[in-house]
């Protein structure tokens, strides 16, 4: 990089615009999509689609809802032109949908490609031509008044072939390329000849496709570009105008958003923003944001992962994982305060406390709307805290923590995990908490329990190994866990109490799964002589024998704790 890029590059000229009126504006509905996934990003791919993966696109746009879809550039090749011949032949192209095909303002190409569509119930033809000045200059070496010409010329051999085109509707579409980097004053003089020609009515408008071909601006100067070409446009109700970013300077989102606000009525773009260079418009990204302010954007995305494995299969890229909407992480948190938060604000929306619009913390919208699952959105790794352990082992294994066990459980797991140096699976933190406390069999397992009594006198006959030595024991108590703690700490048959003292300062439990698999799991905290305390977990069919279990793996971690 050079010290002092003024010497290299310079600003970007302002519109002159001061009565602007799209700052003051708000997107209230969705606006005519068009895919070119199946043009501008399949021209991109170092390896094109071919024709079976053209098609299973073509399928996946339809079920998303697009109803103008550009189908390629039929007369660039004998794949694009065999593909435009078997969607029209095969009549997959469903009543409601529109085909698009672009071309050069070449009479060949034009013929070729009116050739392409006979059959067509309804086809949009899109001629562009390139109208920068670096593109006059240095591609063409051309007058205004010649690209103009071009311009008028290509939109005429079009408009003299509609009668070989009986039974198709036609539309027309011009595209002044690099619109964004042209002269606005010259956009408005070449789309006006090219409508000039064509002669569009109110009832039978064109579409003035606007394209931010390479980003060169911010994205309020393309929007300034926007309202100044649609308040200057003679006819305005005669053309519909249409938005085509592209992402270089990475606001092609932001771009068609302020474009829309400036009065634009069409978008182009593509699935993840697939196309030439940093990528075309992310449809997906602008239709979620529409949809996140509550506007339906008739597009529907529920599957978006079905849809990001069809469009990794037929592109050969792939969604990045941070992707907005799409990306395996975005509806991820990994740090505990963020889960601590989304869990609470999960809960709240579960519980429909009266709260009608969506309003969680950390998700801008509810996955479950995109087909993603809930268990993807709390990921444990080292910078988790217990809040994301104790979630993950509830919502995956119905394991409910209480509050303060879930405070001795989650540092020793993030220890774990931080040791592991990676995420851990809901199933390798329930590995982790089995280890810990259910798995716990020294020094003391039970072999045997049994307990009877009512009204608060219970009596309990038990047997124990210790360190694998067997002890038998009885003991009373207001009920069975009470018995066996005084089985355990009073003097036993051997002269000698098996354990201190200690008392059950918490205990609670539920049930585990559900069907022939129903267990349960009790949870004890206990309090040593010393003071310390030491949670315990058993599982068990039986829930008397689970608690008297978890009696013993909080006595057991007590005494391992104490060595
Ligand atoms: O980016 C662009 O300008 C294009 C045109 C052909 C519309 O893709
Ligand atoms: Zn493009």
């Amino acid at each position: 990089m050079i010290s002092d890029p003024s010497t290299k590059y310079r600003p970007f000229p302002p519109v002159h615009l001061p009565q602007r009126q799209w700052p003051g504006r708000v997107l209230t509905e969705a606006p005519i999509w068009c895919s070119v996934d199946l043009r501008d990003g399949n021209q991109a791919l170092a390896e094109p689609m071919n024709i079976g993966q053209k098609l299973e696109m073509f399928d996946a746009l339809v079920r998303c809802g697009f109803k103008q879809i550009e189908v390629g550039f039929p007369a660039a090749s004998n794949t694009e032109f065999k593909f435009m011949r078997q969607l029209i032949e095969s009549g997959r192209i469903p009543h409601d949908v529109t085909i698009q095909v672009l071309v050069q303002a070449r009479e060949d190409l034009i013929e070729r490609t009116v050739e392409s569509l006979r059959g067509a119930r309804k086809a949009i033809i899109h001629l562009y031509n390139s109208t920068s000045p670096a593109q006059r200059r240095v591609v063409f070496g051309l007058e205004k008044s010649q690209i103009i010409e071009i311009a008028r010329r290509g939109t005429q051999w079009i408009k003299d072939r509609l009668p070989k085109l009986p039974g198709t509707e036609v539309i027309f579409q011009y595209s002044p390329e690099s619109f964004s980097a042209t002269e606005v004053e010259f956009s408005l003089e070449i789309c006006e000849a090219v409508m000039d020609v064509w002669q569009p009515t109110p009832q039978a408008p064109l579409i003035l496709n606007l394209p931010d071909t390479v980003e060169v601006a911010m994205p309020n100067v393309y929007a300034d570009q926007i309202e100044w070409f649609c308040s200057h446009l003679k006819h305005r109700d005669c053309a519909i105008i249409s938005l085509h970013t592209h992402n270089d300077r990475g606001t092609g989102v932001a771009a068609t958003e302020l474009g829309l606000l400036a009065g634009a009525q069409r978008v182009e773009g593509t699935l993840f923003g697939n196309g030439e260079r940093t990528g075309n418009l992310d449809i997906v990204t602008v239709a979620m944001n529409l949809y996140m302010h509550g506007i339906a954007p008739g597009l529907d995305f529920s599957d978006l992962n079905a849809l990001s494995k069809i469009y990794e299969r037929c592109t050969g890229m792939t969604v990045p994982p941070r992707q907005p909407y799409a990306g395996e992480l975005v509806f991820t948190a990994f740090s505990g305060s963020h889960q601590d938060a989304i869990k609470k604000g999960l809960s709240e929306w579960a519980d429909g406390k009266g709260r009608s619009h969506w309003d969680v913390p950390y998700l801008t919208i509810d996955p479950a709307d995109l087909g993603r699952q809930y268990r993807e959105v709390i990921r444990v790794n080292s910078q988790s805290g217990k809040g994301g352990v104790a979630y993950l082992l509830e919502s995956e294994f119905g394991i409910s923590l209480p509050k303060d066990m879930q405070r001795e459980f989650g540092p020793l797991a993030n220890d774990e995990v931080d040791r592991l140096g990676r995420e851990v699976s809901a199933e390798e933190l329930r590995q982790m908490f089995w280890r810990e406390y259910v798995e716990r069999s020294v020094p003391f397992e039970l072999t045997r329990f049994h307990a009877e009594g009512s009204e608060g006198r219970f009596r309990c006959t038990a047997a124990v190994t210790r360190e694998g030595t067997p002890f038998e024991l009885s003991g009373e108590g207001n009920g069975p866990i009470a018995a066996f703690v005084h089985a355990l700490t009073k003097t036993a048959a051997s002269a000698q109490p098996l354990s201190a003292s200690f008392e059950v300062a918490y205990y609670c439990q539920h049930a585990l799964g559900t069907g022939s698999e129903a267990s349960a799991i009790a949870y004890i905290q206990l309090t040593l002589a010393d003071g310390r305390t030491r949670w315990g977990a058993g599982v068990d069919t039986h829930i008397e024998l689970a608690s008297i279990k978890a009696v013993l793996s909080a006595l057991n971690r007590a005494l391992l704790a104490a060595r």
